[in-house]
């Protein structure tokens, strides 16, 4: 969950900080400014995170072990060619054709996690219903609880309402560029929570993603932006063309694997503070192949056009984070080279 706040993760940072000197969530935020010169030389090229300090720990709670279902709200204005990015990801991530290394190949490390049963998260994972808020019913600016009234327009609709699935549907609410929520860009590019029966009429397990093309590319798209206080960084080429909807694609994945792993925030996480639970893409942020660490992002692969992606969809390519692996306790991913 990106929710939590860099110092409320102060404990484990600071372990992992004095056994392997490297910072884990890593992205390029504001707060991080002073120290940008670390952008330029590089952190910590090894170890992708791993410590033997990390205690990802299964708190009793349900997983999904059914098959998901992600159903997406559209908020504002976005472009058919957006949509069809974002889309093939989610349908990418059960595919059994692609290309290896693959999306499908990454959700393997998910997959790991299990319930009280022994029964795994489902590898099966697919697109539901949409609804489109073209016209920003809660205006361009939401706050953590207006995200639930928005999800609960999509529900209660008169026409074409979203299904309510608790058990195993996911709502995923995508703001356009031209509109902000509350934490975005300074502390958040995305999260994920359950909405409240008061609010909504149930408990479904929802994240929000924002495009941050206009807001803050440079923390929210990096490594297809850069922040301008970094002079001389330059951006890598994203994969479908739009550095907005690109950099979404490994927030998705991020808010997708810890729905799956703690839908109801009581299943999987590291640290004692379920207020701040530090969940198992939140290990490995900003670690997207071998070597990641602190800025580095780790051995990536590069298009015939020279665009950076690590993994392969359907038919695009996509940039996503690694995941936390809780059996050999470091943060792995389908392009590893040691595999
Ligand atoms: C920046 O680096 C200095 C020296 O390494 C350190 O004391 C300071 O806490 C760092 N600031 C941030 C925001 O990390
Ligand atoms: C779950 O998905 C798999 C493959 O995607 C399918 O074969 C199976 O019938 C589905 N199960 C249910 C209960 O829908
Ligand atoms: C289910 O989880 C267990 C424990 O992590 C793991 O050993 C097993 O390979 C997983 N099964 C699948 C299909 O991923």
């Amino acid at each position: 969950m990106r929710q939590m706040l860099m110092h409320q993760m102060l404990p484990v940072i600071l372990l992992v900080l004095l056994t392997a000197s490297q910072v884990i969530c890593w992205r390029p935020w504001p707060h991080l400014k002073p120290n940008s010169s670390d952008l330029i030389f590089g952190g910590s090229k090894k170890f992708e995170g791993s410590s033997e300090f990390v205690h990802m720990k299964y708190h009793m709670g349900p997983v999904l072990t059914a098959n998901i279902t992600v159903h997406t709200i559209w908020y504002g204005t976005w472009q058919p060619a957006q949509k069809r990015i974002i889309r093939e990801f989610i349908n990418s991530i059960s595919a059994v054709d692609s290309k290896h290394p693959s999306v499908a190949g990454w959700w393997k490390t998910v997959q790991l996690y299990t319930d009280q049963t022994g029964a795994n998260i489902s590898r099966s994972v697919r697109l539901g219903k949409e609804k489109n808020d073209r016209f920003y019913s809660h205006g361009k600016s939401l706050t953590r609880l207006s995200i639930q009234s928005v999800i609960k327009s999509a529900v209660t609709a008169r026409t074409k309402p979203l299904p309510t699935n608790p058990k195993s549907g996911l709502y995923l609410l995508l703001t356009s560029a031209d509109v902000y929520v509350q934490d975005f860009c300074g502390q958040v590019c995305g999260f994920h929570y359950f909405t409240f029966p008061s609010i909504v009429g149930y408990t479904l397990p929802y994240a929000w993603v924002g495009n941050s093309a206009k807001l803050c590319p440079g923390v929210c798209a990096y490594p297809f932006a850069v922040p301008e206080y970094v002079p001389g960084l330059k951006p890598l080429k994203s994969p479908n063309a739009d550095a907005g909807v690109d950099g979404m694609i490994s927030v998705i994945g991020h808010e997708i694997a810890e729905l799956a792993t703690n839908p109801l925030v009581n299943a999987w996480y590291a640290g004692q503070d379920p207020v701040a639970p530090v969940e198992i893409a939140d290990l490995c942020e900003g670690i997207y192949g071998t070597g990641g660490g602190g800025s580095y992002t780790g051995q990536l692969l590069n298009d015939r056009d020279g665009a950076t992606y690590n993994m392969n969809g359907i038919r695009r390519r996509y940039l996503v984070q690694w995941v936390w692996n809780h059996v050999v306790n470091y943060c792995t991913g389908p392009n590893a080279l040691d595999q």
